[in-house]
């Protein structure tokens, strides 16, 4: 990472949006104005005009017991309403909402009419199903449309989604089901990935069984099940249901009851700094007023004519707020593409995009950086004309990719939207809006209309420009967390407690402000590495290698990576025993595989060591800066403070 950096402090390009891009723009530069004057006014505005609300609110903030939150508090609103049966009543019903494409190349296009239809019948069903306001579904999905549809039916009955991302292992999926008590869950016999069905319901089925074990309950009494893969699949009479047989016979009338602005809306799971992920919290109004303002200005939407699409995952925040929140709340058009980007040939995205005139394009700067590696040769035999803005998100873009980006996808006009933001913060937050700010290649430049972010020291002082610090959110936003679930203390600690005194959110992120004002990221400050995008936690991953028979103690930290941007490397000490009887090689691989099993695939280490100590401090902590440095291939840092001085030169002889 430390040579991207380098290579973000020295950039100086500017790119202002072209005439023509301005001209159509719905950026307008009194959004700033207005919110700097008064700032819940601002948001009270952005509510209204974007949302329906059946009771009108009439307080904005509630900020007398923070940490906890309370936005637009008095007022109710529907959130499926608002993304659905509203935009039918204003005569939108024949708009195509999703152009959804299987990765084997089937495809269906469905309209607002027909996904309101559909979300009314998994309503009833779920309804049925003894589904209510409050209770918690577990997702666990492919990206097909029943992803959307579920989320939708759930929010509309007032009840708690949990979408678990589908390349999670049963054992993940498990511990989630638990913290949240899920009483469904919804999912699919497989999906299609890298051109072979992948099975999803034997982990939930494993995730179900043997629950002897002490506090296990069993929460979940129905298993909703989309055919999707046409695998075999086992099944449990009484519990499983196959969606085929109880949807399309369900009703299409329901009438969206109307929740309380507050009232929750999912839980997702996110790595933290410990081994267990935490439950973050969104409610209602206000995640809702900021997906559909952040959707609309950032990606300069025109809902009549725009082709947008959002290559996330609905497993991850930004499928939940940028593939179904945003979006259908603003009435869009999108593409909902199933599979992997190179099934079953290197230029499928480029091919999509031409066969749908995508013409907003939002993904992550890691699939960039694999795509540059194959070569322009492979997007330069589609027509990406129609293409003109596109977005990036999930860890900072190095210039390279961006300039690549602009040029090769976006031909040298299309201005980019480098958008930083969190699980926890459910919206973007910083952001160039596209009409307005001339964009820099590698900084997210200015904090959106309405939000407030300081770069500041250990203390909570704001740092001159110039001077790299932490991103610290100095006012309560609409879409913030409400808390982690089941842990009131542990919300307070991890966000509040840093900046206490003025009461700033602690992002975890390391920035700098330049001396126009412009924001740059510069990666976590905490034990949470970023790969391709994803947030995965040290400690998770060490105990999962320490639960392995084989290992005595493990170390693990993020490398920087030309692709992912940060790699899973892992330095392990074996048991004297297995090391007897094994090749470190051979457990080397046992133990990539092992993780990869036990949390999903993305967890699985690129490297790991096998080592005969660690470095540690007198006090017994372990140095990961002295491994990350070995890992990067760098000279070891300062090692005074370890409790054995001669530890690393051993290591790194080891390693190589
Ligand atoms: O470190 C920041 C990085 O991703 C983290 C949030 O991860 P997650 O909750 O999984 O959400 C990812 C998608 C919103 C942040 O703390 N990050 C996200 N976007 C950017 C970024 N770092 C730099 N630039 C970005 N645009």
């Amino acid at each position: 990472m430390s040579s991207q950096i380098d290579h973000l402090l020295n950039e100086s390009r500017q790119f202002p949006p072209s005439p023509e891009f301005v001209a159509q723009s719905i950026d307008d530069p009194a959004l700033y104005e207005r919110a700097a004057a008064d700032r819940e006014g601002f948001w009270a505005d952005q509510s209204r005009e974007l949302l329906h609300w059946h009771k009108p609110f009439t307080e904005v903030l509630d900020w007398t017991n923070p940490p906890f939150a309370k936005w637009f508090g008095d007022g109710e609103l529907n959130v499926a309403y608002n993304c659905l049966d509203r935009h039918v009543e204003a005569g939108i019903g024949d708009r195509v909402a999703i152009h959804w494409e299987g990765e084997p190349g089937d495809s269906r296009s469905i309209t607002y009419a027909e996904l309101t239809d559909e979300v009314k019948r998994t309503a009833n069903v779920l309804a049925d199903l003894g589904v209510g306001q409050g209770d918690r579904v577990a997702i666990y999905l492919p990206m097909i449309p029943e992803a959307v549809i579920s989320m939708l039916a759930v929010a509309r009955l007032g009840a708690i989604h949990s979408v678990v991302f589908g390349g999670f292992s049963a054992d993940s999926l498990r511990s989630r089901i638990d913290d949240a008590g899920a009483k469904v869950v919804i999912t699919a016999d497989g999906g299609y990935r890298k051109g072979r069905v992948s099975a999803l319901k034997p982990a939930v089925d494993q995730s179900l069984a043997d629950r002897n074990g002490e506090g296990e309950q069993q929460t979940v009494e129905h298993v909703l099940v989309v055919k999707r893969g046409g695998n075999d699949v086992e099944w449990t009479e009484g519990r499983d249901i196959w969606w085929h047989d109880v949807v399309p016979a369900a009703s299409a009338e329901h009438e969206a009851q109307a929740f309380g602005s507050e009232n929750p809306l999912f839980i997702l799971y996110t790595s933290g700094t410990t081994g267990k992920p935490k439950g973050i919290l969104h409610t209602s109004g206000g995640y809702l007023t900021q997906a559909a303002y952040t959707h609309k200005y950032v990606f300069d939407l025109h809902p009549e004519t725009d082709v947008y699409w959002c290559t996330a995952d609905i497993g991850w925040i930004t499928g939940h707020s940028y593939v179904t929140y945003g979006p259908l709340a603003n009435g869009a058009t999108q593409l909902m593409y199933e599979g992997t980007p190179d099934a079953p040939h290197p230029g499928r995205w480029w091919e999509l995009i031409q066969k749908y005139g995508v013409t907003i394009l939002y993904t992550a700067p890691t699939a960039i950086r694999s795509f540059m590696k194959i070569g322009r040769q492979v997007p330069n035999q589609f027509d990406l004309s129609t293409l003109r803005l596109l977005g990036s998100v999930g860890e900072p873009i190095n210039p390279e990719a961006w300039m690549w980006y602009r040029e090769v996808i976006g031909g040298g006009q299309a201005p980019i939207v480098d958008t930083w933001w969190q699980t926890e913060t459910g919206g973007i937050m910083v952001s160039p809006l596209p009409g307005i700010t001339a964009a820099k290649p590698g900084s997210a430049q200015v904090p959106l209309p309405g939000i407030s972010i300081d770069v500041v020291d250990e203390q909570g002082n704001e740092v001159e420009s110039g001077n790299g610090g932490l991103l610290a959110i100095t006012k309560p936003w609409p879409a913030m967390l409400r808390g982690v679930w089941g842990d009131p203390e542990r919300f307070k600690e991890t966000y509040w407690e840093k900046f206490e005194e003025q009461g700033f959110y602690f992002a975890g992120d390391g920035a700098r402000l330049d001396e126009d004002g412009d924001l740059w990221l510069l990666g976590r400050v905490d034990d949470v590495m970023n790969v391709s995008g994803h947030r995965l936690s040290t400690a998770e991953i060490e105990s999962s290698l320490v639960a392995h028979e084989a290992t005595a103690e493990a170390a693990v930290v993020g490398a920087s990576d030309e692709t992912t941007g940060q790699a899973v490397v892992a330095f392990v000490i074996l048991k004297e025993s297995f090391l007897a009887e094994h090749t470190p090689e051979g457990l080397a691989t046992q133990l990539r595989t092992w993780v990869g099993e036990q949390i999903g695939p993305i967890a699985r280490p690129r490297d790991v060591y096998i080592v005969g100590e660690l470095p540690k401090t007198r006090s017994g902590k372990i140095m990961r800066r002295l491994l990350r440095d070995v890992a990067e291939g760098r000279e070891v840092g300062d090692t005074t403070t370890l409790a054995d001085t001669a530890v690393m030169s051993i290591i790194s002889a080891q390693v190589k």
